[in-house]
């Protein structure tokens, strides 16, 4: 999603504190807590005794990773891998490619893909079949936020955090130009509120 004009040149400008002025907190560090303990849960349940990596898509998902492994009993391994889209926008161009590659060998073993949030789809639709290619057991999709409103590409998470409105998302791992991933909460941009910045 795109966010355009003057308004850009405030936020480039503003730091932590000021977008915690202006942010609308939509969910906070102890609702993300209590769905992460429920999710870990869950997995552990769903594949038990099983080989399991969980697979951090970079940047924007390493907070939500670390919640969900820290909540598991079971003990998995982790990977991570970068996709990066290229092109104008994410959604004009859908043309996606592996920046960084996992390491661990993922045959037959139980993979959990563990994403920020699945917008378009179109990182997922080219990722999914691509890690097929290196023979797991299965592939499975734990989204921290689900943006139904925008889905291009049929993708649908196994493990969902919580459903978002079509809204610039910021905080807990994800950012605006690589800004904001640090807020402990997630929180999303109001542009009638970065004007009083
Ligand atoms: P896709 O459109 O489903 O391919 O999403 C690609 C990536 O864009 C996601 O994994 C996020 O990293 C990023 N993205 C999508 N929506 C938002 C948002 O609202 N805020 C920040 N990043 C986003
Ligand atoms: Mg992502």
């Amino acid at each position: 999603m795109a966010v355009k004009n003057e308004k850009l040149e405030k936020l480039e400008k503003a730091n932590k504190s000021d977008v915690a002025k202006i942010g609308k907190v939509l969910f906070t560090q102890e609702q993300i807590t209590k769905r992460a303990k429920e999710i870990a849960a869950e997995i552990d349940r769903d594949f038990e005794g099983e080989d399991i990596i969980l697979l951090c898509t970079l940047k924007g998902s390493i907070l939500w990773m670390a919640d969900i492994m820290k909540y598991m009993k079971s003990d998995a391994k982790i990977d991570f891998i970068q996709a990066s889209s290229y092109g104008a926008s994410t959604t004009s161009s859908g043309i996606v490619k592996i920046s960084h590659e996992p390491t661990l060998n993922m045959y037959e073993k139980v993979v959990i893909v563990i994403e920020d949030i699945v917008d378009t789809g179109r990182t997922l639709a080219y990722l999914l079949p691509k890690l097929q290619e290196r023979g797991p057991k299965t592939v499975k999709l734990c989204t921290m936020l689900n943006k139904n409103a925008r889905r291009e590409d049929h993708i649908e998470a196994d493990y969902i955090g919580f459903e978002v409105d079509d809204l610039f998302i910021i905080g807990y791992g994800l950012d605006f130009d690589q800004r904001f991933r640090g807020l402990p909460y997630i929180s999303y941009l109001d542009m009638e509120e970065v004007e009083k910045l």
